[in-house]
C-alpha cells in the first residue's frame, strides 16, 4: 500500500508502513497497548442510555501478552540482527527474561515497530512514544536503542485527576509518560505556539524581570506573552461529560495532541499516528492544518473516526475490502476480523465481545423507537457458501431469542426459492406505518454496491440516537 496523507489505514502497523520510503513523514505520535494486561472492552451504552444496550458489548482491542511462538521468533530475529537499531535492547532484556515472559513478547512487538518508525522520520523530524509506568522505564530503554540516547528531548508527564478507593495501599496512579525523542540533531519546536500563562506570584516575577519590574507595561507585556509549559502538563482526561468525548477506550484528550502537534511541527507537515485509536492526532492535526495519516488494526476504530469524529469528512480508506476477492481473503484468512468488519457494514449493529459461545448471533442492535423488550436485532455472518439449513437454523435462532428482525450476512448475493420460502417462513414486523420482514438477507456484495440493508431505523449503540450514517461503499 502506497503512502497516501489525509488517509487512514486498516491493519497492523508494522506491514502497513514496511512499504513506505524513508524520512518521509515530519512528526509520529504513537499510543500503543501498554503491556496492560487488559482486554479493552467498549461497553455500549455507557452513560445515560446504560440501560438500552447491556446487550452489546465487543472487545476494541486487546493488552494482553503472552510468551508464544512468534515472540519467541520475533526475538531470535532480532538477537540475531546485529545491525537492528533495537539489537542491543532486545539482547539485554533477553539476559533479564532468559526464558522469555510476556513482557519481552510485548517489547519484541513494540522493538519492530519503533524501528520502521524510525526509518520513516525525516532527519528534521520527531516522535512521541505515549505509554505508563507498566513498560514506560523499559520502552525508554527500547527507544534510546533505536534513537540514540543524545536523540531523547523531553520525558512529559501528563497528570490527571481521578478517584482511588478507601482502601488503597498506594499512592493513586494518575499520570502517563510521553517520551519524545528527535530524528537528528535540528528539530522542529514552535515555542510561541503553545505558551501558557504566567501563574507566577511577584515575588517569582520580580526576580526574573530584575530592574523592569517596575514598568507596568513591561510587565503586562511579559504576562500576555506567556512561558513555555514545563514538562508536566496537567490536562483533564477526554470526560464523558463533554462532547469530545467517543467512548473509545484509551481516548486522549484532545488538548494533548494539540499541543503536541503545534510545538513539534508546522502547518502542511506529515502526521503519522501508527496506532489511531478512535483518532485524536488526526483530529488535532486537522484541526492545525497538518496533513496527516491514521493506522489501526481495529476495523471498529477506523468506523468510530469515519462515522463518528471525522464524519463531514470523505475520508479515504486503505486495506479495508473494496471488492468482493479482497472481502473473500479476508473471511478465508482473518474469520474473526471478517466477522467484525461484516457486522459493522451496518450502521447500528455492534459485533461480539468472544469468538466462540455465540449461539448463532455475531452481532446485535436494537430498534429505534421500540421498547426495549421487543426492539432486538440480530445478525449472524457467513464468509463462505452457507446452505439452506444454516439459513434454517438462523431463523430458529431469532425464535429463541425473541429477536424483533435476524439479518443473515453472505459474502455474495443469495436468492434462490428456498431462501425466499425461508423468509416468508419468519413473517414481517410492522414499526410505524411500514412493514419489514423478520429475516432479512444482506450480502457484502450489495454493500460494495452501495445498497443498504431493508431494516427499520436502528439507534446508535452508545448513544441511543437515531443512527444517521449512510453506508459507505468505499468502505
Ligand atoms: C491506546 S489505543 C490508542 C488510543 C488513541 N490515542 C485515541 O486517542 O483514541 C491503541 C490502539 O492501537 C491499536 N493497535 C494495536 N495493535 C496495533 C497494530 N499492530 N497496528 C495498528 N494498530 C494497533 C488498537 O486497536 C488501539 O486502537
Amino acid at each position: 500500500m502506497n503512502m497516501k496523507t489525509n488517509s487512514l489505514y486498516y491493519g497492523d502497523c508494522l506491514e502497513v508502513m514496511k512499504p513506505w520510503p524513508d524520512k518521509s513523514v515530519d512528526l509520529i505520535y504513537l499510543d500503543p497497548p501498554f503491556n496492560s494486561k487488559v482486554k479493552y472492552n467498549v461497553l455500549f451504552g455507557a452513560g445515560k442510555h446504560e440501560e438500552k444496550y447491556d446487550l452489546a458489548q465487543m472487545t476494541a482491542f486487546s493488552d494482553v501478552w503472552e510468551w508464544d511462538i512468534d515472540a519467541e521468533q520475533r526475538v531470535a530475529n532480532i538477537e540475531r540482527a546485529i545491525a537492528h537499531p533495537a539489537h542491543p535492547a532486545i539482547s539485554a532484556f533477553r539476559m533479564l527474561y532468559p526464558h522469555g515472559s510476556g513482557l519481552l513478547s510485548y517489547l519484541s512487538y513494540m522493538a519492530e515497530r519503533i524501528a520502521e518508525m524510525r526509518r520513516l522520520l525525516k532527519p528534521s523530524g520527531s516522535l512521541f512514544l505515549h505509554c505508563d509506568p507498566t513498560a514506560g522505564h523499559y520502552l525508554k530503554l527500547l527507544m534510546d536503542s533505536v534513537f540514540g540516547g543524545a536523540s531523547f528531548r523531553n520525558e512529559i508527564i501528563w497528570c490527571y485527576t481521578g478517584p482511588g478507593s478507601p482502601n488503597m495501599r498506594q499512592f493513586n496512579r494518575k499520570h502517563d509518560s510521553i517520551f519524545w525523542y528527535s530524528a537528528g540533531k535540528t528539530w522542529t519546536f514552535n515555542a510561541d505556539d503553545v505558551r501558557v500563562p504566567y501563574t507566577d506570584e511577584k515575588q517569582t516575577l520580580r526576580k526574573r524581570m530584575g530592574e523592569k519590574f517596575d514598568d507596568a507595561e513591561e510587565i503586562k507585556k511579559y504576562r500576555e506573552r506567556g512561558k513555555i509549559p514545563e514538562t508536566w502538563w496537567q490536562m483533564r482526561i477526554a470526560p464523558r461529560s463533554k462532547k469530545e468525548y467517543l467512548g473509545y477506550p484509551t481516548q486522549k484528550p484532545l488538548a494533548l495532541l494539540q499541543r503536541i502537534i503545534a510545538a513539534a511541527s508546522n502547518p502542511g507537515d506529515i502526521v503519522l499516528d501508527p496506532f489511531c485509536g478512535c483518532g485524536t492526532t488526526i483530529d488535532a492535526s486537522h484541526r492545525l492544518r497538518r496533513d496527516w495519516i491514521g493506522i489501526d488494526i481495529s476495523s471498529y476504530a477506523i468506523e468510530v473516526i469515519r462515522r463518528e469524529r471525522m464524519k463531514d469528512l470523505e475520508i479515504p480508506l486503505e486495506g479495508m475490502p473494496r471488492d468482493l476477492e479482497a472481502a473473500r481473503h479476508l473471511a478465508q484468512g482473518k474469520p474473526f476480523e471478517f466477522e467484525k468488519w461484516a457486522i459493522t457494514r451496518i450502521p447500528g449493529f455492534a459485533p461480539n465481545t468472544v469468538q466462540r459461545g455465540d449461539s448463532g448471533i455475531d452481532g446485535r442492535a436494537l430498534i429505534y423507537g421500540l421498547p426495549k423488550a421487543d426492539a432486538l436485532c440480530i445478525a449472524q455472518v457467513k464468509g463462505g457458501k452457507p446452505g439452506i439449513d444454516a439459513l434454517r437454523a438462523f431463523a430458529g435462532v431469532i425464535d429463541a431469542n425473541s429477536a424483533a428482525v435476524g439479518v443473515f450476512i453472505t459474502l455474495n448475493e443469495w436468492d434462490t426459492p428456498e431462501v425466499k420460502k425461508c423468509i416468508a417462513g419468519a413473517g414481517t414486523l410492522k414499526v410505524g406505518a411500514a412493514s419489514y420482514n423478520r429475516l432479512v438477507m444482506y450480502s457484502i456484495e450489495r454493500h460494495l454496491r452501495g445498497d443498504s440493508a431493508p431494516l427499520p431505523p436502528l439507534a446508535h449503540p452508545r448513544t441511543g440516537l437515531p443512527f444517521q450514517a449512510e453506508l459507505r461503499a468505499s468502505g
